[in-house]
């Protein structure tokens, strides 16, 4: 089967600092990753590499499916409603206004969100803006969804409610995810497969998956 997304031996310096040193990733319909690391190890550089949004200097990246990725600090316009926030990638992309509202009145409807479609991102709460960003990246009818820390600094009941919606964007509508955290339980519950990655320069040390993960281990990466 042809894969969705390929990274090979990607390597990326800042400022002559090397920072990613050779990480490889396939991707297949419907699989869904963790990248676990330490902080700074590289997670959100090698996320926005597999996204196109930076170049890397040594590698390649075969893409066969749209990509969206959901940026850990993902803002919304203060002066917009919910569902205009959530409608802005469309309509930046000339999308006409009703039906660029009716795809995000849709999306806000899938992370069960829709009854705060009229409110202004300061009468929400965190859980609910991680919510719309995740929305938002959706109207973009990605194959592939990157989601950079997607819970911190959000509370424990939005945590779980956040995980079973993003696992049922896996289950149900087949999307292919890739979620990065520095903490394991975050994946438990919403990946199949975790990519443990070093320090930096990072590069891939070991590949689980998730039901072969206990605690003991990870101290040890
Ligand atoms: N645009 C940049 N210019 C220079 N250094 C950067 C830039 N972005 C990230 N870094 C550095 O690269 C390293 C990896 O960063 P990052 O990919 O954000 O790691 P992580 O997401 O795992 O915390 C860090 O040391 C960070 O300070
Ligand atoms: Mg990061």
């Amino acid at each position: 089967m042809e894969k969705l997304l390929v990274a090979r031996d990607i390597v990326k310096f800042y400022g002559g600092v090397k920072v990613l040193d050779g990480v490889s990733l396939a991707i297949e319909d419907r699989d869904s990753i963790g990248l676990f690391g330490p902080n700074a190890c590289g997670k959100t550089t090698f996320l926005k590499i597999l996204a196109g949004i930076i170049e890397p200097d040594r590698g390649e990246v075969v893409r066969n499916g749209s990509i969206a990725m959901v940026f850990q600090d993902d803002k919304m316009v203060p002066w917009m409603d919910l569902v205009g926030n959530v409608a802005i990638l469309l309509r930046l992309k000339g999308v006409s206004k009703s039906k660029a509202t009716k795809i995000a009145l849709e999306k806000l409807r899938m992370l069960d969100i829709e009854r705060f479609s009229n409110m202004k991102p300061s009468q929400l709460s965190g859980g609910t803006l991680r919510k719309a960003a995740i929305a938002r990246a959706l109207t973009l009818e990605p194959k592939i969804l990157l989601l950079d820390e997607p819970f911190t600094g959000i509370d424990e009941a939005s945590r779980r409610s956040i995980k079973s919606l993003v696992r049922s964007l896996v289950t149900d509508q087949g999307i292919s995810i890739i979620v990065t955290s520095h903490y394991i339980d975050d994946f438990r519950g919403l990946v199949d497969k975790v990519l443990f990655m070093s320090r930096a320069p990072a590069r891939v040390i070991r590949v689980e998956h998730i039901s072969n993960i206990v605690e003991d281990q990870i101290k040890n990466t």
